[in-house]
């Protein structure tokens, strides 16, 4: 993309019936830092998330607890779900909560005008519902249980709860009438949803005939009122979809300006909710002539035991279990480099420990700390200039200019685990120089050897400016260690803020100006004193 382009980009917003686990922080890690990735572009960027406070899941919730579901959702999004953001280190731009005034503004303006389009007609609905998932089921959703508790009763597939009957008078939503226009839109933008996978599940689904969709509710009342009808709350699907357009200004007509600027979005989301976003929410823009989405992915969900991590299953871990031993920076690389996006990943202490050791401790933070030792003890702290290059500096500057303009391809594409494999191509070839170079042979003949001294400062110089790129280029992956790298580098008083350097044009060699002052570089990634099965013993 130009730099300069819009790149709006979202989270799911969560329910706040309960406290998040990691499967919610690794949305908004992802989301993150392709946020970053394109702030640090020069893109136009907006990163939101925010809260799903109403429906009848939450409403049960806050009844249970004795207190109104405005409390519960107060207390929820004070308590965890805005600290998750602290914990994960999450730079976002708005947060929005459903229960806003300027998102029931815009809602409520929205189902208007579908209704005043003819969009939207009356009827009665009767059919299976799962509170957990807030949707209508059809049989293929359900399984039912010959032993236990729930013995003889129809359960959802994903929560393994008995579902409830329903019978209400309900507004629909004409979606049927959009199955054409969907399949038509999948067809001439491949890219529409991602991954391949979830794109196929998305198109099949569409193919087998679309149905219309209710889109109010009367057994309860915590929700956003149908405004023709004030007996009706709004579906807690319609009104969250909505969340997207609403934080952006649609609604207000001073706003204008902003919401043309911003939508449409890239939606980040699990593939569980993938065709809320795909089909009901495509529909729903195209009856209200709204362009519709730029792009939807499905990422796959993080298993424990070989489930879907959960709160409900008592799987779920908190993010903070594995910040407070290995601190945000390694959470936020460990689930994107380690899971292929778009793929399910396993979730294993061993794993996230080896990897910590191998790739972040021993192979970038030795890395940075050697470097950053050398120039401090050989050349008292200054970065030398380099002499003449070889091919073996030749071949480093190509790599760093491949990583770059590969990282950013791969993060166009949402293959962001792609992308932080082809950064640390240049972590894996700095290793491999300096074992070949041995500048601390060279340091030994520097004294009475001006060649030798030459040579060193040219290893050093390469060294540091890859260090530098590597700053630049991981710093939306690993905001705190690239800071800290950054200082240690002084590179900010040649270069200015790590966060402003330009990543498509991190490739360029020779940024880095000689004469640079290092200071002493604590490790990056510390030694983990604590065992790792002590650690696993308080998941
Ligand atoms: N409120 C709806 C979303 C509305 S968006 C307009 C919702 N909320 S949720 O809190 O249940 O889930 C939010 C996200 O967390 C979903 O994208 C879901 O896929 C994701 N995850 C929940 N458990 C997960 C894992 N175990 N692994 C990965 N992601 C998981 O759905």
């Amino acid at each position: 993309m130009a730099s300069g382009d819009s790149f709006y980009v979202t989270t799911p917003i969560f329910y706040v019936n309960d406290v998040p686990h990691i499967g919610h922080a690794y949305t908004e890690v992802a989301a993150d830092v392709l946020a970053r990735w394109h702030r640090q572009a020069g893109d136009d960027t907006w990163l939101l998330t925010g809260t799903d406070e109403h429906g009848e899941k939450i409403l049960r919730t806050a009844v249970a607890n004795g207190v109104t579901p405005k409390q519960w959702a107060d207390q929820l999004v004070e308590s965890a779900w805005k600290p998750l953001l602290q914990t994960v280190d999450i730079a976002n731009d708005d947060y929005i909560r459903t229960t806003d005034e300027r998102h029931e503004k815009g809602v409520t303006a929205f189902i208007q005008q579908l209704h005043d389009d003819g969009h939207i007609y009356e009827g009665v609905y009767e059919g299976y519902y799962c509170v957990g998932c807030e949707e209508y089921k059809q049989l293929d959703d359900l399984v039912e249980t010959e032993a236990g508790d729930y013995a003889g009763r129809k359960l959802c597939k994903i929560h393994a709860l008995p579902v409830e009957i329903l019978k209400e008078k309900n507004y629909f939503f004409r979606m049927s009438g959009f199955q054409q226009q969907l399949l038509d839109l999948y067809e001439s933008r491949p890219d529409f949803v991602q991954p391949e996978s979830v794109r196929n599940e998305i198109i099949q689904f569409v193919k087998q005939g679309l149905e219309d969709l209710s889109i109010s509710r009367s057994s309860f009342d915590w929700g956003i009122q149908v405004p023709w009808d004030p007996s009706h709350v709004i579906y807690v699907w319609f009104d969250a979809l909505l969340n997207y357009v609403t934080a952006v200004g649609y609604g207000d007509p001073a706003q204008r300006a902003e919401f043309l600027r911003r939508w449409p979005a890239t939606h980040i989301v699990g593939k569980d909710i993938a065709r809320f976003h795909a089909v009901i929410w495509p529909a729903m823009l195209m009856a209200a002539g709204l362009p519709v989405p730029k792009r939807v992915f499905g990422h796959g969900w993080l298993l424990v035991g070989g489930e879907k991590m959960s709160k409900s299953k008592l799987t779920g871990i908190a993010p903070q279990q594995i910040t407070e031993v290995f601190g945000s920076d390694a959470f936020r690389y460990y689930f994107l480099r380690a899971i292929s996006f778009g793929q399910d990943g396993s979730f294993s202490w061993e794993d996230l420990s080896a990897r910590y050791q191998a790739e972040l401790a021993n192979g970038f933070g030795n890395l940075a700390s050697r470097v950053v030792a050398m120039v401090t003890r050989y050349f008292t702290g200054s970065v030398p200039a380099a002499g003449e290059y070889t091919d073996a500096e030749l071949a480093i500057q190509r790599t760093v200019a491949t990583a770059v303009a590969d990282a950013d391809a791969a993060m166009e594409r949402l293959a962001i685990h792609e992308g932080i494999a082809a950064i640390w191509t240049i972590v894996d070839e700095l290793n491999g120089y300096l074992t070949e170079q041995e500048p601390w042979v060279l340091a030994r003949g520097a004294a009475d050897d001006s060649a030798a001294a030459e040579r060193l400062g040219t290893v050093l110089y390469t060294a540091s400016e890859g260090l530098r790129a590597l700053a630049v280029l991981l710093s939306p992956v690993m905001p705190k260690a690239t800071a800290t790298l950054w200082d240690a580098l002084g590179a900010q008083a040649g270069l200015g803020a790590l966060t402003a350097q330009p990543i498509r044009a991190a490739g360029e060699w020779g940024q880095l100006p000689a004469g640079s002052t290092v200071t002493p570089l604590a490790g990056l990634f510390p030694r983990i004193e604590e065992p790792v099965s002590a650690v696993s013993g308080a998941a």
